[in-house]
């Protein structure tokens, strides 16, 4: 995969500065490139990931989403092609800042979001505005073809289990928040090499973060 497939947008008004907690040198990119590039998840490592997060749950930013974090994946909707009207699948859903967005956005309409999370903590103190699995990325409860968006909120890339549930059309909405000081940081173009097959991204900067839309080159 090429550059070439990534299309860049200008960049959304009101950009910010993100926060400098992470960066290429943090822990957590070592284990990202890993999980998405050599398939290096084990039940050890999804044990350590899951007392990480249930020991940070606490304090996770309650309500953990604010305008700069939500542009992302408002500006997706807005410019990205993204339909907020179907099958959505959060993945790394933590304390729901992705389903607080969304059913802000959607304004009363119709949600059709599961989330899911490792970490029973980040669940628990997620508010309950879709239903919630605990259960790990790496092996997902769900039908193949079962999403028509796969949401991704610095989260790990599990290349496999995205595509096999990603229906037909369907796009997955990779958002880093925090750009590429996002502690779990890919690049849309490393997004599109880790996924199997061929894929294309329109991405663009929103908030402090970017979002890419994923969509394989194949379809219309
Ligand atoms: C950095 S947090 C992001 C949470 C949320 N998306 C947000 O932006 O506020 C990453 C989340 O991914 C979850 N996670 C990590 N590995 C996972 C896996 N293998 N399966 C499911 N969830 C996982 C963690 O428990 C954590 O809640």
């Amino acid at each position: 995969m090429t550059g070439d497939a990534v299309t860049e947008l200008p960049d959304a008004d009101g950009l910010v500065e993100p926060e400098a907690i992470g960066g290429p040198d943090h822990p957590m990119r070592r284990v990202t490139r890993e999980v998405a590039f050599e398939a290096g998840w084990s039940s050890g490592r999804a044990a350590k990931v899951a007392e990480l997060f249930d020991s940070m749950a606490p304090e996770w930013k309650a309500p953990n989403v604010d305008g700069v974090k939500a542009a992302p994946v408002v500006d997706a909707i807005e410019r990205g092609g993204i339909d907020p009207v179907g099958r959505w699948i959060e993945l790394g859903s933590g304390t729901g800042a992705g389903s607080q967005v969304l059913v802000e956005h959607l304004d009363g309409g119709d949600l059709d979001l599961v989330t899911l999370d490792l970490s029973a903590q980040m669940l628990a103190n997620a508010p309950a505005l879709a239903p919630k699995v605990r259960a790990d990325a790496s092996r997902l409860p769900f039908p193949d073809d079962a999403a028509d968006v796969v949401l991704a909120i610095n989260m790990l890339l599990f290349p496999g289990e995205v595509d096999r549930i990603l229906a037909p059309g369907g796009a997955l909405l990779w958002v880093n928040t925090l750009g590429d000081r996002t502690p779990i940081h890919l690049p849309p173009a490393d997004v599109l090499d880790a996924l199997p097959g061929s894929w294309r991204a329109l991405t663009a900067r929103a908030g402090s973060g970017f979002w890419a839309v994923v969509r394989r080159a194949d379809d219309a």
